[in-house]
């Protein structure tokens, strides 16, 4: 969590920091602070609220350089104040830092700081960082002229934790330094400039050349040049990359949140998902990066499907759509949890993750050991470079455009979507017969427009909206395949709406949910599974005869009995490889609208941060 934007170059850094700062407000917007150099005068502003309001202040406080750092803060060590707030400067007021990440060994580095007469103004981790940075510049010969990076390096060998930071020092107006370790940092590369930043939202209207560094490397912009050092603290030569993204995709344009953007432009991100990825017959997908064989995959006998959050109930959906299609068993791991099991795995389980981002600490540890451990391991993700995509063995992008909403919507039915176009390639690659390839495939390709025409819903689910907005409690209830839209529908309720709600499978609501049933605790239940429909009737008889509004969502063919529902909401019939993408719609907008009729903040709900980069 947290963003940080640096820049160096021929321009007044501030408007380009601030401008790079909104762009990463989804990363935390707590606080926000900027830091400009000019010669070796220091102006700091720092602002407890949003980025916009720090562009207020900063623009009436004139600041003036062409170097400069910034940060959006989400808390980790210390409350949201102005004090804790970013940049933060060394005791001796030389050093200047933004930092995104954690330090774990800070209260011993604090210690043996303060016994050298440091002083800190802030409860933070990363004000112990630019004072230990201080500390060693103060000892390196005055005369060097690589004083400050070295300082940088040395600190760096003594921190424990994850950082992406930017640096600057009122001694060398020339230069920028930044370094990662756990958390992402690119280099952008403009006309006359660097830029520093978390990703290439921060800096794709000035540039789309990057260059991502890796764990462990540091990073010097001085004189219009870029020196890069690696962990081993050898020279890499850069490996510039271009960035294939339209900076209209991340504008608002007409639509008053994000959120409502992202739910509408799904119709799309589905088109990108399958572009240029069936076979020529049309009866298998296939996928450029996999970097696995056909042969390797015949002979997986288990997949484990590992994420966080909303790409967590994307691994459920998958393994009722791999196992169904494909005939694999499938586990699914909450990453932060695996990551400090020891699962045995066998020797023919492949690992594969899902994430928006590419950058979530807890998926790229669940990663990072199960590649320790030999196995193969696979990505599904939205962000071309991340360090997810790049430390995979193989994966698919989701190219699903950015998402900037904190709450995922397109990017978890880009995934779905993916999952299924999976479960069809490895069900093709075993026994899947050719007829049902083809029929998969054509219902695969319907789906954009089956989403067109279920979004038409959005003035009706309003309206129903209207009607539950004061709940305070909420019950999503499904079966099978379901179960997942259900806990995603729940989860995108409370997380901007912050109305309590639950997921269950229907069934087991007696198991314990039902004693919550009430009036005022309406149920939202999705009834569309030709299969069990008969048992969901009796799940929502349940519900009625205890009093509790029933809202429910089915087929456009086979809708519910008017008096066992209070609302209903029917969407198109469709193959069930695409059923879990059309049911998560009208839970995307029922939530959009109840958030925003309580006055929520839809895009950027409170306590949360769309990038989670720290543990
Ligand atoms: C955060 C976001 C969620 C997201 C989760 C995993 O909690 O708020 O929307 O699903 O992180 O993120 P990832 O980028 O790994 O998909």
């Amino acid at each position: 969590m947290c963003g940080i934007v640096g820049y160096i170059g021929k321009r007044e850094a501030s408007p380009i920091l601030l401008e790079g700062l909104k762009r990463l407000e989804y990363r935390g917007y707590d606080s926000a602070g900027v830091a400009v150099l000019k010669d070796d005068a220091l102006t700091i502003k720092k602002h407890k609220g949003r980025v916009t309001d720090l562009a207020k202040n900063a623009s009436a406080h004139g600041l003036s350089g062409m170097l400069g750092i910034s940060h959006t803060r989400w808390a980790t060590h210390g409350a949201v104040t102005e004090a804790n707030a970013h940049p933060h400067v060394s005791h001796d007021g030389k050093i200047a830092l933004v930092h995104n990440g954690v330090i774990e060994n800070y209260l011993s580095i604090k210690k043996f700081l303060e016994g050298e007469g440091h002083t800190f103004a802030s409860e933070t981790d990363s004000e112990v960082f630019s004072n230990l940075i201080a500390y060693h510049y103060a000892k390196e010969p005055v005369d060097s002229p690589s004083r400050f990076l070295d300082s940088v390096r040395r600190t760096l060998s003594h921190i424990e934790g994850t950082y992406g930071i930017a640096v600057i020092c009122t001694e060398r107006p020339d230069e920028l330094v930044g370094a990662r370790k756990g958390s992402p940092l690119i280099v952008g590369i403009g006309a006359d400039e660097y830029l520093l930043a978390s990703d290439v939202s921060a800096i794709i209207s000035r540039t789309s050349n990057v260059v991502y560094l890796n764990d462990g490397e540091i990073v010097s912009l001085k004189d219009g040049e870029l020196n890069l050092l690696t962990s081993d603290e050898e020279i890499r030569t850069p490996e510039i990359q271009q960035i294939d993204w339209d900076i209209a995709e991340s504008e608002l344009g007409d639509y008053e949140h994000y959120m409502l953007k992202e739910i509408f432009d799904q119709p799309q991100a589905l088109e990108n998902a399958m572009r240029g990825r069936f076979s020529d017959d049309g009866s298998t997908a296939k996928f450029g990066g996999l970097n696995v064989s056909a042969q390797e995959l015949r002979q997986v006998d288990r997949i484990l499907l590992c994420a966080c959050g909303t790409a967590w109930h994307a691994c459920l959906v998958g393994e009722y759509l791999i196992e169904r299609f494909a005939r694999i068993p499938v586990e699914v791991e909450y990453a932060s949890e695996f990551r400090y099991r020891n699962a045995p795995l066998d020797k023919n389980t492949l690992v594969l993750v899902i994430s928006q981002s590419g950058e979530t600490i807890d998926t790229l540890a669940a990663l990072r050991e199960s590649k320790r451990k030999g196995y193969k391991t696979l990505a599904i993700n939205n962000s071309v470079g991340s360090t997810i995509a790049r430390e995979s063995d193989g994966g698919i992008y989701q190219h699903a455009g950015p998402e900037i909403g904190v709450a995922s919507t397109k990017a978890f039915t880009s995934q779905l979507h993916i999952l299924s176009m999976l479960a069809l390639y490895l069900g093709r690659l075993r026994d899947m017969s050719y007829q049902d390839g083809i029929n998969y495939v054509a219902a695969l390709k319907q789906a954009p427009e089956l989403v067109t025409e279920t979004v038409k819903l959005n003035d009706e689910i309003l309206e129903i909206s209207k009607k539950y907005k004061d709940m305070s409690d909420c019950l999503f209830l499904g079966r099978q395949d379901m179960f997942p839209i259900a806990l995603e529908g729940a989860l995108k309720l409370k997380e901007i709406s912050y109305i309590h709600a639950e997921g269950y499978p229907a069934a087991e609501m007696k198991h314990g949910p039902i004693a919550l049933i009430s009036a005022e605790c309406p149920a939202i239940v999705l009834a569309t599974q030709p299969d069990i429909h008969g048992k969901l009737l009796s799940n929502i008889q349940e519900v009625k005869a205890r009093g509790a509004p029933v809202i429910a969502i089915a087929n456009q063919s086979n809708p519910l009995p008017p008096e066992l529902v209070d609302d209903q909401i029917l969407i198109p019939d469709c193959h069930r490889a695409v059923l879990p993408v059309l049911a998560s719609i009208p839970m995307q907008l029922l939530s959009y609208h109840i958030a925003k009729l309580r006055g929520c903040d839809v895009d950027k709900p409170r306590n949360l941060a769309k990038s989670v980069t720290v543990e």
